[in-house]
């Protein structure tokens, strides 16, 4: 029995040395140390020696196991440190190679011009708020004083979900909600998407931006609407800008006007810009219809207001100088990495 098990030593020395993977090693240990082992297996007999004998054999049993046992762990390090280092020289990296050119994206020119203008009315003061692209047609039309068949609906078809829902086709009805959420002093920006069903062209787009405005307050007048659309003026176009404010009429304000700024290019000599004219027209505006305000639920005996509404593609061609708007919609790299 002692010879058998110098044996197994000598084999699983052999073995052991042999191995070069962990899979051999595994299996090294399963075939001499494993419950079904060689090992194991000339333990069993023990039962048939002698008192005398039985300790002395399972002396030498104990010292091949442990004997075994530490060849196999010295070989599963051995191992491991080689496959590290082998893996290690594999995944080399060379620093003296040319770097990837890691491309920087720009903000987009409208929300670049839309920063600005959030920015400006902060300052005076006002809360940025947003209302749903998807609306009634209450909020859009009715609410504001434009009712089923007003012409003015004319000029702003747009894409219905059902009779009474529709794509807003303005930021305006954020006016009756914020007046239904808010209590007056009111002071508001909503800037957001619209729709329209018109065409593609150089200056109109199925979907473009406005940002409305909304101030209503006691004795709130037109004179308050003319410093606080100046001062919008001053701040994106520099301060020599002159407003100039022309009668227009919208349904929902009364009295109502469009504004124009002095052209920023030719200071008001009249240049391509501004179609030799010396202004150019930026926005609707004026004070609030006393049924506009009923309606958001605030009475028009004690409060007035006013009420704006830009175009953010036109204020970002004429900002930038642009003459074709789909330019802001086709995501041209080339277009976009000058701003
Ligand atoms: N909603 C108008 C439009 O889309 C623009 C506008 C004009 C908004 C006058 C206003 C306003 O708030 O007072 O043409």
């Amino acid at each position: 029995m002692r010879q058998q098990l110098e044996e197994i030593k000598k084999n699983a020395e052999a073995v052991l040395k042999a191995a070069n993977s962990l899979e051999d090693l595994d299996a090294a240990r399963v075939k001499y140390l494993g419950k079904k082992g060689e090992l194991t297996a000339v333990l069993k007999q023990m039962g048939g020696l002698s008192a005398e004998e039985r300790p002395v054999i399972g002396q030498v049993a104990n010292e091949v196991r442990e004997f075994i046992q530490n060849e196999l762990d010295e070989r599963v390090n051995e191992l491991k440190s080689s496959l590290q280092e082998a893996k290690l020289l594999t995944e080399t990296i060379d620093v003296t190679l040319p770097g990837e050119e890691c491309e920087v994206g720009h903000r987009h020119p409208l929300s670049i011009v839309l920063d600005e203008v959030k920015e400006i009315f902060q300052g005076m003061g006002f809360d940025i708020i947003s209302g749903p692209e998807v609306e009634l047609d209450y909020y859009n039309f009715e609410a504001l004083n434009i009712p089923k068949d007003h012409p003015a609906r004319d000029t702003q078809d747009t894409f219905y979900i059902t009779e009474n829902i529709l794509l807003r086709t303005q930021t305006s009805p954020c006016q009756i909600r914020a007046m239904e959420e808010r209590k007056p002093p009111l002071r508001v920006i909503s800037p957001g998407r619209v729709y329209r069903s018109d065409a593609v062209d150089a200056t109109h787009s199925p979907l473009f931006h406005q940002i409305e405005g909304l101030v209503v307050d006691e004795g709130i007048t037109m004179s308050d609407l003319k410093g606080t659309l100046d001062t919008l003026a001053k701040k994106l176009y520099g301060p020599e800008t002159k407003t100039r404010f022309r009668p227009h009429h919208f349904p929902f304000t009364e009295p109502s006007c469009e504004v124009d700024v002095s052209c920023f290019k030719c200071g008001g000599k009249g240049c391509s810009m501004c179609k030799g004219e010396g202004w150019v027209e930026i926005l609707g505006a004026g004070m609030v219809h006393p049924k506009v305000l009923k309606n958001g639920g605030i009475d028009p005996d004690k409060y007035s207001g006013f009420a704006f509404g830009l175009g953010l593609e036109r204020l970002t061609m004429f900002r930038f100088g642009l003459d074709d708007m789909r330019m802001l919609y086709e995501n041209d790299v080339r277009f976009l990495e000058q701003f």
